[in-house]
């Protein structure tokens, strides 16, 4: 759905809902824009306030009817909370409520009026787009008919700029929000979706068709092509699998960028059912999102290459399933990875850090990245560890690390430090190769997985995100639907665009 800004008095705005957001407090500020619309209303907002049948609690709605005293046949009341409590993010939580309410009311038309705050105008028409975008993401592809009280006819958006709102500057915040936003579902649609549609063939194409829209360049090496480099994890974990495998390079590259890139890796296993180490079968299915971190850098790329980002960045997408067959991968099998390095296979359930074994040792081969950042759904024990309200981090670039710390809070995608100390390379020391796919005993899981990707990245910068806990919810938030999150790219973008001179924005709150 595309967001539209719209200037006009919100008396004037002839939609279906007017969607109007109010703080958690007793009486409205004398002559606040909402102030002024209730006096069309005949007092009806104030009515609503006085009888306490909306608090104003973030997230809390109420509807009051307009009886044609204004052009919108409703005004739905939004409570953003206490002032002290707004963020960013209580807007996109405040927009992703309204726009929801609005679709549950089977109305085609609803405007929000942005309420009044120090945040930069381009901030609010950002946050309310991505709250109101993400919030209403569906997956209705594989439903054959609507589900039970399935009225969305929503099929218009409008942000009212009043008074003294620069429209341009809404108008720009609103692009990047709608930017973003896209870029987002996109990658819920492919963690969402069946592994017998996204396999790595899947994956590729869509890649393809990433690229063929932007300026990105696209190219994706088959299993010749890893032969080729040698990427032995990458096969090894593949020979399992009748499908083949797919290893996904996307460039943005625009004009004038000389220096180093940026290379960001996601993991793109688009089923993971432990190979021969097997996994239970209790909520396998849910392995379908093994591929969120390769979903994740296909949205980032898409993104950058939309939003005009200046410096040079790569994405490097390995891709496999990892299946049990007579060709599998067995434990104790030693594979010989694209830097050299021989990897004993213990557990052949830990596979993402196989293939990006590879991809890391191809990034800093290819492209002598300046960082490399990688996203992957890689351990259970991040989830033991953080649960889903952190993503776990770790890494030798500690100015990305804090960045991204940084842009974890803007974007309320939060990252959270786990140490990489020296000491845990130890617990992955082999008998019979230079390194083992899994420590000795069950300590520390999700830095043991670091560990062993750092044995790839040689002297390079480079931060590890495990999104093992990010990337899925199993309960329903006000912009983030149950299933596939889309974490990492609302995140990464942020981090890089503050790498950019210039574009670095603080985090404002609201406080009017
Ligand atoms: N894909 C899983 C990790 C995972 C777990 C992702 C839960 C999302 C939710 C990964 O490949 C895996 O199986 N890791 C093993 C590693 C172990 C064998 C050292 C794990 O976490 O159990
Ligand atoms: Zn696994
Ligand atoms: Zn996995």
């Amino acid at each position: 759905m595309q967001v539209v800004v719209k200037r006009d008095k919100p008396e004037r705005v002839a939609v279906d809902v007017l969607a109007v957001f109010l703080r958690q407090e007793k009486s409205l500020t004398p002559k606040s824009v909402v102030a002024q619309l209730d006096v069309r209303l005949g007092g009806r907002i104030r009515d609503y306030l006085d009888s306490g049948d909306f608090s104003g609690a973030l997230n809390s709605t109420a509807l009051v009817r307009t009886g044609a005293t204004i052009q919108a046949s409703r005004v739905l009341l939004v409570g953003l909370g206490k002032a002290d409590a707004g963020t960013i993010d209580v807007l996109r939580q405040a927009s992703a409520t309204a726009a929801t309410a609005a679709r549950r009311l089977g109305v085609s038309s609803v405007a929000f009026l942005p309420p009044p705050c120090d945040i930069a105008p381009g901030e609010v028409g950002q946050a309310l787009t991505e709250g109101a975008l993400l919030g209403l993401y569906t997956l209705k592809k594989y439903k054959t008919a609507p589900e039970n009280g399935d009225k969305d006819h929503l099929r218009e958006l409008y942000i009212v700029a009043t008074g003294s709102t620069t429209q341009r500057a809404l108008e720009s915040g609103v692009q990047r929000g709608q930017i973003l936003a896209e870029a987002v579902n996109m990658a819920r649609d492919l963690s969402n979706s069946p592994g017998n549609e996204v396999n790595p063939s899947y994956l590729a194409k869509q890649a393809q068709e990433i690229a063929a829209k932007t300026t990105l360049r696209c190219h994706v090496l088959d299993v010749d092509g890893m032969r080729e480099h040698q990427m032995g994890c990458l096969l090894g974990v593949a020979q399992g699998s009748n499908q083949p495998p797919a290893f996904i390079i996307l460039e943005h590259a625009p004009q004038g960028a000389q220096e180093k890139p940026i290379v960001l890796v996601g993991k793109g296993l688009t089923f993971d059912s432990g190979g021969i180490s097997i996994k239970p079968a209790a909520n396998m299915e849910d392995m379908k999102m093994d591929m969120s971190g390769g979903a994740a850098v296909l949205g980032i790329m898409q993104a950058l290459a939309q939003l005009g980002y200046p410096r040079r960045v790569v994405g490097l997408v390995p891709s496999s399933e990892n299946l049990p067959s007579g060709n599998a991968v067995k434990p104790g099998d030693i594979l010989r990875a694209m830097s050299g390095k021989t990897v004993e296979v213990i557990n052949t359930d830990a596979e993402g850090r196989l293939i990006l074994a590879d991809a890391l040792a191809y990034a800093v081969q290819e492209f002598k990245p300046a960082c490399i950042v990688d996203l992957a759904t890689l351990t259970g024990a991040v989830v033991v560890a953080l649960g889903s309200h952190a993503t776990g981090m770790m890494g030798t670039d500690k100015a990305m690390m804090d960045r991204l710390r940084t842009a974890g809070e803007y974007s309320a995608e939060r990252v959270w430090e786990l140490p990489l100390f020296e000491e845990y390379s130890k617990q992955i020391k082999s008998d019979f190769a230079d390194i083992k796919n899994v420590g000795s005993g069950r300590e520390a899981g999700s830095i043991v997985g670091g560990a062993f990707l750092k044995e790839f990245v040689g002297d390079t910068p480079w931060v590890h995100l495990d999104i093992a806990g990010t990337a899925w919810t199993r309960e329903n938030r006000p912009y983030i639907p149950k299933g596939a999150t889309g974490v990492g790219i609302r995140l990464l973008v942020k981090a890089l665009e503050d790498m950019v001179e210039g574009t670095a924005q603080p985090t404002a709150t609201v406080t009017t």
